[in-house]
């Protein structure tokens, strides 16, 4: 047998991550914890001088910030703000743009936020914002009792001028968020900041392509920022990590960007990958892989394997990959890039971030009645998972460039004091995090390096990043949230993770039970992580997948298959054998039933099987039939014989029962109807 590479060894526990149990997976993380009891105060207490350093120059904050602070998620008002955010701009009727409008305002107590920010513009709340978009004049009433204004105001002006008011503060909003509506323009804005601030990954807006004609879209406007980036931000004599780079979303690239798709994922979307790749490898720029759904993982690690691989692409090292710390699997993922990096020669650009599709995670993994989630539901194990995954990135420098993406000041303080000489980069979001990176430039170093994710494009493409926002800042948990609130005492927000989680009751969070608990009082049924690699009995199989082809159209991909080692095939016996005292204790008569009932299935579905034997084993149609109605025959010809060798009803005898030649088969076959 062949030794196993390094690549091949890192599979195994990054498939296994999935589906481990939130404790197991925790305890791991807590037994490797990398900043010691005896440093973790020195951590939090230079987090301390960062939030200070923040607080002090709270003038400088900008309104977005003070107003998710008031109208955060934790309120029945934040919350119908965000729902009105979410949805008004998708809506194309105006009836029922107003009806909205009318049922979120009606169902907050508005009262209750007068006057309570320090911001001025706050106070006037959303009213305020969407005064600057020019329909009416702020007037001293409204600064004064926000609360009249606005019920004057809607009788005066009538809903058709609310509605636009609204629809236009909800883009003002958004605009916090934009760096520019064109590359043009985001250029131009770029020029015109400091020295320090030129540094920056331009995404351009747009994701989740539902037809191939947005795909083909979206592409054309990457292959664009790309050669804008690459020719008006090239630098002389910097190095492509030193330069501005571009941010990609797969998504946008294909409309069928899913596990299930893996064959046209390998052939249509890596071929439009790989053109966006050598776009940047023509102008030396970095290009980075952007982290979406956890489900895509699998699919995008074996999409960027084939890039690593390319020949084509060799000795440009701006390949990278984002990926998120509320994953499970983050640390693993890493030590797979690592392996990657060293059999290919490549040192990735990595982009670790905590994850922004959290609540999605949540509710998709209820939805499929999985049996466990693939994130964390407690954010102190993120935080915990961000550095531990930080320091196995700084302990690959020759394999990965650490790229440190987060708004949280105990994550940046715990970076720069795991980060030794190592050479990275910290991140942040346009429109987020500004004052903050002032306040760690002031308190770690002025050379820090800081990069700014700038997202370009027209409000149409906002609205999923722009809510993705909204729900970060304005969730109680967050950092950002809470930062600058001079009544949250610093001693509370500087907590070392590793403490937070060591005084946890549970690991699990308490309000989020496992998908199959859901409901409390009955069990959600049970679904089947179909983005998983194949299983065998409950565990994964974990060689490389291969497609099948049909023999009469070698284009023609069937399914794919994955080659079962000796180790999976002695699980699937073990379970099998374990299987098998049930199965002998069930008695001829109802093993019977079962064989006849599967001889019915066959029948019921053979237009089905024969079409799969006539794609996958290239029979005819003739051919095919005859296959179903042998297979048919052959369980009913089983049935006879257990009826008539074993008919006698077993007397439960235990583990120890009868055995025979057909059970095994048989206990195969009832796994076989059970996937009925
Ligand atoms: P914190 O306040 O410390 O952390 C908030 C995060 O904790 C949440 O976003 C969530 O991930 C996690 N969390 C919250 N509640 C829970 C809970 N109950 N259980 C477990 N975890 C919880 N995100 C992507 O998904 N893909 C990307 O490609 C990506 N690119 C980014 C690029 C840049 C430059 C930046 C700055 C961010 C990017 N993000 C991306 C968004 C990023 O995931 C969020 O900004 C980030 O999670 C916020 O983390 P924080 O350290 O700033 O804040
Ligand atoms: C997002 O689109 C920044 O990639 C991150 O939310």
């Amino acid at each position: 047998m062949r030794t196993p590479t390094a690549l091949q060894k890192a599979l195994e526990p990054l498939l296994d991550a999935k589906h481990r149990s939130e404790e197991q997976a925790l305890s791991a993380l807590m037994a490797g914890y990398p900043i010691a009891a005896s440093e973790q105060p020195s951590v939090s207490n230079t987090t301390a001088e960062i939030v200070f350093a923040s607080r002090a120059m709270k003038a400088e904050r900008g309104t977005l910030d003070a107003f998710m602070q008031e109208f955060g998620l934790s309120n029945q008002e934040g919350v119908a703000l965000m729902c009105l955010a979410e949805a008004l701009l998708r809506i194309p009727d105006a009836a029922t743009q107003d009806l909205l409008i009318a049922e979120k305002m009606r169902a907050g107590d508005w009262k209750r936020h007068a006057g309570k920010s320090e911001n001025l513009l706050v106070n006037a709340s959303v009213w305020g914002l969407m005064l600057t978009g020019g329909l009416v004049k702020l007037d001293k009433e409204l600064v004064k009792n926000p609360i009249e204004w606005i019920g004057k105001t809607i009788s005066r002006l009538g809903e058709p001028v609310i509605r636009t008011a609204v629809i236009q503060a909800m883009k003002i909003m958004g605009r916090q968020f934009v760096f520019g509506r064109t590359m043009d323009e985001a250029l131009r804005q770029r020029a015109r900041l400091g020295t320090e601030d030129q540094l920056f990954s331009f995404d351009m807006l747009g994701e989740g392509a539902r037809t191939e004609a947005a795909a083909r879209r979206y592409q054309q406007l990457y292959l664009e920022s790309i050669t804008a980036v690459g020719e008006k931000t090239a630098e002389q004599g910097k190095t492509h990590l030193e330069r501005s780079s571009v941010s990609i979303k797969l998504s946008a690239l294909h409309p069928r960007y899913e596990a299930v798709k893996r064959a046209r994922v390998m052939d249509e979307l890596l071929a439009r990958v790989k053109e966006l790749c050598l776009k940047a490898k023509s102008y030396d720029i970095g290009l980075t892989i952007d982290a979406e759904e956890a489900d895509r993982l699998d699919i995008s690690l074996e999409l960027l394997e084939a890039l690593a691989r390319d020949p084509g692409l060799k000795g440009w090292q701006g390949l990278g990959l984002a990926v998120q710390a509320y994953m499970k699997r983050a640390p693993y993922v890493i030590d797979w890039l690592t392996a990657l990096g060293r059999e290919t020669g490549r040192r990735f650009p990595v982009r670790l971030v905590k994850g922004a599709y959290w609540d999605t995670e949540i509710k998709h993994a209820q939805e499929l009645g999985l049996d466990d989630y693939p994130v964390w539901t407690r954010k102190a194990s993120t935080d915990l998972c961000y550095i531990c995954t930080a320091k196995k990135m700084i302990g690959a420098p020759d394999a990965i460039y650490p790229q440190f993406a987060t708004h949280n000041a105990h994550s940046i303080a715990a970076i720069a004091h795991m980060a030794g000489d190592v050479e990275f980069e910290y991140q942040r979001l346009h429109g987020m995090g500004a004052l903050l990176y002032k306040a760690a430039r002031a308190v770690l170093g002025q050379t820090l390096r800081i990069r700014t994710y700038a997202p370009i494009g027209a409000h149409e493409d906002l609205l999923p990043y722009l809510v993705r926002r909204l729900l970060e800042n304005g969730a109680n948990s967050s950092f950002v949230n809470r930062f600058m609130d001079a009544r949250i005492p610093v001693s509370e927000i500087v907590q070392d993770p590793h403490s937070t989680v060591m005084n946890y009751k549970n690991q699990r969070h308490a309000h989020i039970p496992l998908p199959t608990d859901l409901y409390g009082d009955r069990k959600n049924s049970r679904g089947i992580d179909l983005t998983s690699p194949s299983m065998i009995a409950g565990a994964p199989v974990k060689s490389k997948p291969a497609d099948v082809t049909a023999p009469q159209n070698p284009r023609l991909v069937v399914g794919i298959t994955r080659a079962a080692s000796e180790k999976d095939m002695l699980h699937a016996l073990e379970i099998a054998q374990a299987a098998q005292p049930a199965w002998n204790a069930l008695g001829g008569n109802a093993r019977a039933d079962i064989f006849d009932k599967m001889a019915g299935l066959i029948e019921d579905h053979r237009a089905t099987f024969i079409d799969l034997t006539c794609r996958e084993a290239g029979k005819t149609i003739a051919d095919g039939l005859s296959e179903m109605r042998e297979a048919a025959d052959y369980c009913r010809y089983y049935a006879l014989q257990a009826r008539e060798k074993f008919g006698q009803p077993q007397i439960l005898k235990g583990p120890t029962g009868e055995s025979n030649q057909l059970s095994l088969h048989g206990s195969l076959l009832l796994q076989i109807i059970e996937v009925f």
